[in-house]
């Protein structure tokens, strides 16, 4: 085993984020902590291992954001390339090279991979019919586009995927399509579009899944049979100002569709790292073990086009051989979604937590499967201070607390070993190897329980033990907890890279560490240790309640952005006002009902929950009215309601009407008629 990674070479690459709004928890769990885990433990293992990304700059929506901000598209995504780094850096997500996808080393590889994918008869032109708003007078391009998912049925969904099916689509292929702009019906017009010849590579796409024993295999079986109902060619053209301009002078004013190119930012922003390191960057991703870490939604990009267009360019550049995919990020129990407002960034979590309490805590709910992953701010205060303060912590703490006040510092010589003495030891020497079987098996979740559960056995021996006593044994002890502290900060470093540095300089460790002398005793005595500080400190109950109010008001924060960004209409700049037709309008159901329970909902000040009598039936409103109304004032009072929007959760209960509220700036007032009326009388 050794000498095939003596010079093991991995390129890991995350999934590039898209330049266009701050980095929420959503993005972290899925790809960049368990990239960045996975490669620091690389290093410490001493492959040659780099990490790369990029901003993902094009694409329509970052066109119109740009346009909304009044800035050009390469001064916004230059402002998102630099805050993003920023934000990775301050997590502890270190990459060796973040570029960009509107690099010139990038638009040159998509152009160079574009004539060879022509030369080699990969490329077709067809007239295609693309949706075009005469109202906005706009070709729309896919996101601008919302309808019915022609496989599941699935409502309001954008015309390039199904968020609830996960299928991608072509275009044109979203039923009931309207504009997302202004809601019309748009009509088709005719375009010359190029197409990549995706279903010619069905067959060399199924022996690649098949064969490659390292492609999660649930992931796998769900590829194969979207093989299996037939792959479709993908349009790889887009009528927009702001993207990989199309090589060919009959092409003037296309670009290519994000997606093309995106994914050869791997490639050329890891040629541009090397290539600043005079390294022949292309022999070094050849010869590498390719990882590329994705969140599941972008698994048909990654397992059928961009291994299609590698083996359409010869395999120049060689397939990957991972592609980790883990599920999406829950928040107490419901969908993470940045556009309700339902997420946490990761700013804000910085700005209130230390990084590593979020590297840990992601780390030990995030299976390497497809499984959702749910971040609950109560499971989150219990981790923290039952693992890592109570268990890591109180350990680490405890000895070397130990030996400065008792020792000087200094690491007494160990007695004769008794058999706790040896099977402690013995748990020193192996701990690293198990947990090693699960970080090369990318497990990182079953990894740090190795090293939780070892920690854990560490306080046992030491409580056994008892060495503030002074008895026999105790010098043993001391010896043995020390280096099993030593063990602990180098299975630890990949997960929490700031607190294992100060671990580092508190016992007074002056070689960096390597990975393999986590399993050597050879800390001696004698070694002085410095005085310790507090690694972890305790979560208390105020900062996480804080937290879970904020998320609610977040929710509605968010919620208010969006009407103003609505309302500054994206393409005709000046517009005040969204007209919504008056069909729209009756769609909703406006009643009066009236409140016949209320409560305060547990675990939150701003939320009440209402049982609300519209007539015979009775409905559930999470509503955010606390700071302003008791429960008391509002039982038996009629409201203004909205019964049919779509249910949702809120705090993990279910939401089935909106009470109507006149806002006034911190002021609420409630709306209620001003006669008495029957329970369900209709509000027009
Ligand atoms: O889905 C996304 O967020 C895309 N920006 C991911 C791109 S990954 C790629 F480059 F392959
Ligand atoms: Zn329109």
């Amino acid at each position: 085993m050794s000498s095939r990674f003596k010079d093991r070479k991995v390129v890991v690459t995350s999934a590039l984020p898209y330049a266009n709004g701050e980095l929420h928890l959503g993005h972290i769990v899925s790809t960049y902590l368990p990239a960045d885990i996975f490669t620091r433990y690389c290093r410490l293992k001493g492959y040659d291992a780099v990490h790369i990304c990029a901003t993902d700059d094009y694409g329509t929506p970052i066109l119109i954001r740009s346009e909304q901000e009044g800035k050009t598209p390469e001064e916004y995504v230059e402002y998102w390339n630099k805050k993003d780094l920023e934000d990775f850096t301050d997590l502890g997500i270190i990459f060796d090279y973040f570029y960009k996808t509107s690099s010139q080393e990038n638009i040159d590889l998509t152009q160079y991979v574009f004539r060879r994918l022509s030369e080699n008869g990969h490329i077709d032109r067809r007239m295609v019919l693309q949706p075009y708003c005469e109202n906005d007078r706009k070709f729309l391009p896919d996101r601008y586009v919302i309808g019915v998912c022609p496989h599941c049925g699935a409502t309001d969904q954008y015309s390039d995927g199904c968020e609830k099916c996960g299928r991608t689509l072509q275009p044109g292929e979203i039923k009931s399509p309207r504009c997302a702009i202004c809601g019309r019906t748009p009509v088709q017009k005719q375009s010359e579009h190029f197409f990549f010849k995706l279903s010619s590579f069905s067959q060399r796409l199924k022996t690649w899944l098949t064969e490659n024993k390292n492609l999660q295999n649930e992931v796998k079986n769900y590829v194969l049979r979207w093989i299996q109902d037939g792959l479709k060619d993908w349009d790889i053209t887009r009528d927009i100002p702001w993207g990989v301009p199309i090589p060919l002078p009959e092409a003037e004013g296309k670009v290519f569709y994000g997606w093309f190119d995106n994914h050869l930012c791997y490639i050329s922003s890891t040629l541009t790292y090397f290539k600043k390191k005079r390294i022949d960057g292309k022999a070094f991703w050849n010869s590498a073990e390719i990882y590329h870490y994705i969140g599941k939604d972008i698994v048909y990009h990654h397992y059928l086009f961009l291994p299609a267009m590698r083996m359409g360019a010869d395999e120049e550049y060689k397939l990957p051989d991972f592609i980790p995919a883990r599920g999406h990020l829950m928040l107490q129990g419901s969908k993470f979604s940045k556009s309700r407002g339902w997420y946490v960034s990761l700013r804000d979590f910085l700005n209130n937590f230390p990084a590593d309490y979020l590297r840990y805590y992601l780390a030990t709910i995030t299976p390497y499967s497809q499984s959702d992953v749910n971040f609950d701010w109560n499971d989150f205060h219990a981790r923290i201070n039952n693992e890592l303060v109570a268990n890591i912590g109180n350990f680490i703490h405890r000895t070397l607390n130990f030996l400065s006040s008792r020792h000087h510092g200094e690491v007494p010589a160990p007695e004769e070993y008794d058999d706790t003495d040896r099977a402690f030891e013995d748990q020193i020497l192996t701990i690293r190897e198990k947990v090693e079987k699960h970080l090369e098996s990318n497990d990182l979740d079953r990894a740090l329980k190795k090293i939780i559960d070892f920690s854990a056995a560490c306080n046992r021996y030491f409580q056994q033990r008892e060495p503030w006593k002074g008895g026999k044994g105790s010098r043993t002890c001391l010896y043995l907890s020390v280096n099993a502290v030593k063990t602990i900060a180098i299975l630890l470093d990949p997960y929490l890279s700031f607190s294992i540095e100060e671990l580092w300089r508190q016992l007074n460790q002056k070689e960096p560490r390597t990975w393999n002398s986590a399993s050597q005793i050879d800390i001696e005595p004698g070694h002085k240790v410095s005085r310790p500080k507090i690694l972890f400190r305790k979560l208390e109950e105020a900062e996480i309640q804080k937290q879970k109010d904020n998320l609610v008001k977040s929710e509605s924060r968010d919620q208010a952005s969006k009407e103003k960004l609505l309302a500054r209409h994206p393409f005709k700049k000046g517009a005040k006002l969204t007209e919504v037709p008056f069909e729209e309008f009756t769609r909703l159901d406006f009643r009066i009902g009236r409140v016949v329970e209320a409560e305060r909902l547990e675990g939150s000040n701003k939320l009440l929950k209402l049982q609300i009598d519209i007539g015979g039936e009775r409905r559930q409103s999470i509503a955010g009215v606390a700071e302003q109304y008791t429960p008391e004032e509002l039982k038996n009072r009629l409201v203004a309601v909205i019964v049919n929007l779509k249910q949702r959760k809120v705090f993990g209960e279910v939401s089935e009407v909106m009470l109507l509220a006149a806002l006034d700036k911190d002021k609420m007032s409630l709306l209620n008629p001003d006669k008495e009326v029957s329970e369900g009388s209709k509000v027009s």
